[in-house]
C-alpha cells in the first residue's frame, strides 16, 4: 500500500486529472457540489488518503476523524451513493496512471481501503442525520 501510494503521489497530477474527469463523466450531477478549486480539493483528498495509509496498522484510531469528515460531507451535499462512484473513479484513475505497477493485488487492496474509509465516513454521516435538528 505504502509503495503504491508513493507512486500515486509521484503521478498525482495525472491521477487527479483522470480521477475527476472520470468522476464527472460517470456522475455529472456531483460537479456542482465542488465549490473550491479542484486542485486544492485534490490535494485535500490525497492528504487524507496519505494520513490513512500512514495509519494503516491502527485504522480504528482514525475512526473519529473519518466520522467527522463524513458528517461534513453531508453539508457539502454528498449522498451515500456518491461514495461508490468516487471509489471506482479513483481506483480506475490509479490504474491508468500507474499502469503495470498497479497490479491486481494492489488494486484489490485500494478498493478495500477506500471502501473501509467510505463506510466509516457514512457511519458518521448517518449519526449526523439521526441526531440533527
Ligand atoms: C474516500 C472518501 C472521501 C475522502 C477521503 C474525502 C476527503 C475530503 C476532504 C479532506 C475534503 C476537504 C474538506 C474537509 O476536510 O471537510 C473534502 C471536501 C469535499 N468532498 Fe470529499 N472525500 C471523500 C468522498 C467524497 C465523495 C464521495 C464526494 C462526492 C462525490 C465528495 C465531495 C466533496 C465535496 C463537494 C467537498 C467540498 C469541496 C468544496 O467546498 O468545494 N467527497 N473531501
Amino acid at each position: 500500500m505504502r509503495e503504491s501510494f508513493q507512486s500515486i503521489r509521484d503521478y498525482e497530477v495525472s491521477v487527479v486529472l483522470l480521477f475527476y474527469g472520470r468522476l464527472f463523466e460517470t456522475a455529472p450531477d456531483v460537479r456542482a457540489l465542488f465549490k473550491i478549486n479542484i486542485r486544492e480539493q485534490a490535494r485535500k483528498l490525497m492528504d487524507t488518503l496519505g494520513m490513512v495509509v500512514d495509519a494503516l496498522d491502527r485504522f480504528e484510531a482514525l475512526r473519529p476523524v473519518l466520522e467527522e469528515l463524513g458528517r461534513r460531507h453531508v453539508s457539502y451535499g454528498v449522498q451515500p451513493q456518491h461514495y461508490q462512484l468516487l471509489c471506482s473513479a479513483l481506483v480506475w484513475a490509479m490504474g491508468q496512471a500507474l499502469s503495470v505497477e498497479f497490479d491486481r493485488e494492489t488494486k484489490a487492496a485500494w478498493s478495500e481501503l477506500l471502501s473501509a474509509v467510505s463506510s466509516v465516513m457514512l457511519e458518521g454521516a448517518a449519526q449526523q442525520a439521526s441526531t440533527g435538528n
